[in-house]
């Protein structure tokens, strides 16, 4: 196998290594806990990692900045990618394996197989990011072909991306488990996410608008408000009063189906979308009613 860091998780580039190590571990009678992502790993990606280590017996994380689910103007070549702080991060962790493909080992030149999970991509996200769930959803469908986990974790950060995943591994019978975690926010409620380095001292500041917006999302509904168009008018208001901030979406829609609704009911995910600067940030909560 490929280097190792010293003591820590092996580190494999390689489809085939991968596979060899995930068969040895499975015929072992060991299950295999996976993280998917894509690097600059922070407490939310720690998390996950956690969680995975504490419910199985091995435990791979994948590091690659998925080229397919960037579009042309995003930010894919300066995506941050500090790879031996995020190794330090899962050898802390007791991660055993880190999967860390180039993008030529993932994508033969010629590659022509996509995975699209019907529906539930022209939604939120997939209507400013064309093609973004397509190139998540092919991703994650070879990750866990190659890693072959008894159990995948995934956060509720990235809600649409969630579901398009719950919805394609059972659609194509992958049997694998997939294990939703909590949203890991810093103190003042900011969600953890990769690209907030990129904010100004202001942006980040102005940030706090997302989270604001939804926790007044959740007041409003825990004191009875039912109508979605209202709410969706009060949220973009609150929104719009932060400097700088730039509404890509502000959503109430059912949680299952990612549609829009017009009433408050059943479960319910108010999701956001925000730019400040060339930054975009999402955050969402779920709700439940009745
Ligand atoms: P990435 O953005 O690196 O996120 C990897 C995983 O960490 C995702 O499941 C994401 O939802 C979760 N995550 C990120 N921030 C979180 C937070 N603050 N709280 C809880 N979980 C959080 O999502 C991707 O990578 C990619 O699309 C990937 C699935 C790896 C496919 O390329």
């Amino acid at each position: 196998m490929s280097d190792s860091y010293s003591g820590g998780p092996q580190i494999v580039k390689t489809a085939a290594e991968m596979n060899t190590w995930a068969l040895e571990a499975l015929r072992a009678g060991k299950s295999i806990g996976f993280v998917p992502t894509m690097g600059a790993l922070h407490a939310g990606h720690g998390a996950l990692i956690e969680r995975a280590v504490n419910e199985n017996a091995a435990v791979v994380v994948s590091i690659f900045v998925n080229p397919t689910q960037f579009g042309p103007n995003e930010d894919f070549t300066r995506y941050p990618r500090p790879f031996e702080a995020d190794v330090k991060l899962c050898a802390d962790a007791g991660v055993d394996c880190i999967y860390a493909p180039e993008p030529a080992e993932m994508y033969a030149k010629d590659a022509r197989t996509w995975v699209e999970v019907g529906g539930l991509a022209d939604h939120l996200c997939g209507l400013s990011r064309p093609g973004h769930f397509r190139g998540v959803a092919t991703v994650v469908t070879k990750l866990l072909s190659i890693v072959r986990p008894t159990r995948a974790y995934f956060g509720k950060k990235d809600a649409q991306q969630l579901r398009i995943i719950e919805v394609l591994t059972r659609d194509l019978n992958l049997g694998v488990e997939i294990v939703p975690c909590e949203i890991v926010r810093e103190a003042d409620g900011l969600a953890m996410s990769s690209r907030n380095r990129y904010l100004s001292a202001d942006e980040r500041r102005e940030a706090l608008v997302l989270h604001r917006t939804l926790k007044y999302f959740e007041e409003r509904v825990a004191s009875g408000e039912r109508d979605a168009m209202k709410l969706l008018g009060e949220l973009a208001e609150k929104i719009e009063a932060a400097q700088g901030a730039e509404i890509d979406y502000v959503a109430i829609v059912d949680a299952i189906t990612l549609e829009d609704i017009a009433e408050i009911k059943g479960e319910v995910l108010a999701a956001l979308a925000v730019k400040f600067g060339t930054t975009r940030l999402i955050d969402n909560i779920r709700v439940m009613v009745g």
